[in-house]
């Protein structure tokens, strides 16, 4: 297990799950819908039900479920104060992670059975409002009204970032996108926070893990560095040579490849990709993100774009800043990462490997004056 090609446990069945199918010849489901439904006909909510609870909701348990999401997005005054302490050049991802953790100190959960749920809907109402908070007291010095209009949490979030409701198409594009985000079986951050949950600690422990796996470019974080290697290049030719010289010094263009995908392709890849067509077809930004692809296609046809690559011109349509494009991941996939802490514990097992030694051995011990 200790060379690159075997590392990483590529291909190694680290458990059983109910909750989502990735590849496997079935392409991605939710709980047994496939994403092409759901980012066609639900709405993220519909979608977090789903994985929090099992089954998509009825008309009543969605009202009521709405209901509670938007309650949840009140800030409490001890968490204002530290946002609007943390700095002003922090990272997004610095405010997500500290905002998560904060809360679980001022509403802590002291029994995760019989609180887990209400924990897990105080994280999806309040993560908007804990970065778009952050955000205005930085940015133009005002302090974030948390009332709206808004029923869902794509639109709570555009109608605040951007001072107005989003148009129909906006946020519908909002929604399919926390759609694609919310569930991918183990990866990275899920199985970390699986990991977590696995020790018997609490819900926002778990949950803040998973933001910090998240957050770097090889997983989450390759939504924002996407956009800044499209943004990097001025033209079509530009790019083309861009592209051959990455590929020359063997470096990683982010949001291609995927790790259990392969050359079959991500399948909300696509999906995203049509939404950013509709929105901003006409732009340089979405020509040089197809003109990347097409080189992409040519010299490493196993490389496919993955969900990030087109959910970054996606979000620059949606003018969203691009360090706000990772923090967005969190408040969808905090679905997915709930839906994992919620079933480890329902059969917990401390998830807890071996590894292999491959260190000196049988030493003798130096007293520190001899060494
Ligand atoms: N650009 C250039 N070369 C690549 C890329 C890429 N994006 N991805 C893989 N390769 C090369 C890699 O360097 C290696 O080459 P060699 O055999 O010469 O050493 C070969 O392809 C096999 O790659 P690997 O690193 O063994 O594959 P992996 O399964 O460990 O990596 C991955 C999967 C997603 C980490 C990788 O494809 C990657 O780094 N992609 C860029 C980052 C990215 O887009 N991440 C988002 C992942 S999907 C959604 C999400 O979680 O957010």
């Amino acid at each position: 297990m200790s060379s690159k090609k075997t590392g990483g446990l590529a291909g190694v069945v680290a458990g059983e799950s109910a909750i989502c199918t990735v590849g496997q010849g079935n392409g991605l489901n939710y709980r047994g819908y496939s994403i092409e439904d759901l980012a066609k006909y639900a709405t993220f909510e519909e979608v977090a039900f789903l994985l929090q609870f099992g089954e998509l909701p009825n008309k009543i348990e969605l009202q009521e479920y709405k209901e509670k999401l938007t309650k949840a997005r009140s800030l409490p005054e001890k968490l204002k104060n530290i946002l609007e302490n943390i700095p002003k050049n922090a990272h997004p991802m610095d405010v997500m992670r500290t905002g998560c953790s904060a809360l679980g100190a001022i509403e802590p959960e002291f029994n995760f059975q019989s609180e887990q749920d209400r924990v897990i809907i105080r994280l999806l109402g309040i993560f908007p409002s804990i970065l778009l908070y952050w955000h205005h007291f930085h940015k133009d010095g005002t302090k974030l009204d948390t009332n709206s209009d808004e029923d869902t949490i794509a639109g709570y979030f555009l109608e605040k970032l951007h001072g107005k409701s989003p148009s129909q198409d906006v946020r519908r594009c909002m929604h399919v996108s926390l759609i694609l985000y919310a569930e991918h079986e183990f990866n990275a951050s899920t199985f970390a926070a699986r990991i977590c949950a696995s020790t018997l600690s609490d819900t926002y422990s778990a949950i803040t893990t998973g933001i910090s796996v998240l957050r770097g470019p090889l997983h989450g974080g390759a939504n924002e560095a996407a956009m800044k290697l499209i943004d990097s290049f001025d033209g079509i030719d530009e790019a083309v040579k861009g592209v051959y010289k990455i590929l020359e010094d063997k470096k990683l263009l982010m949001g291609f490849g995927h790790r259990v995908y392969g050359e079959d392709g991500d399948p909300r890849s696509p999906i995203i990709k049509s939404w950013s067509k509709k929105l901003g077809g006409d732009t340089d930004t979405f020509k040089i993100s197809e003109a990347i692809e097409k080189v992409m296609k040519k010299e490493k046809p196993q490389l496919p774009t993955n969900a990030d690559f087109f959910s970054a011109s996606a979000y620059r349509f949606l003018d969203i800043p691009t360090d706000y494009f990772t923090p967005i991941f969190i408040m969808s996939r905090t679905t997915g990462w709930a839906a994992h802490i919620k079933e480890q514990r329902a059969n917990n097992k401390l998830i807890r490997p071996s590894s292999q030694y491959i260190g000196v051995e049988n030493r003798n011990y130096i007293k520190l004056g001899d060494r």
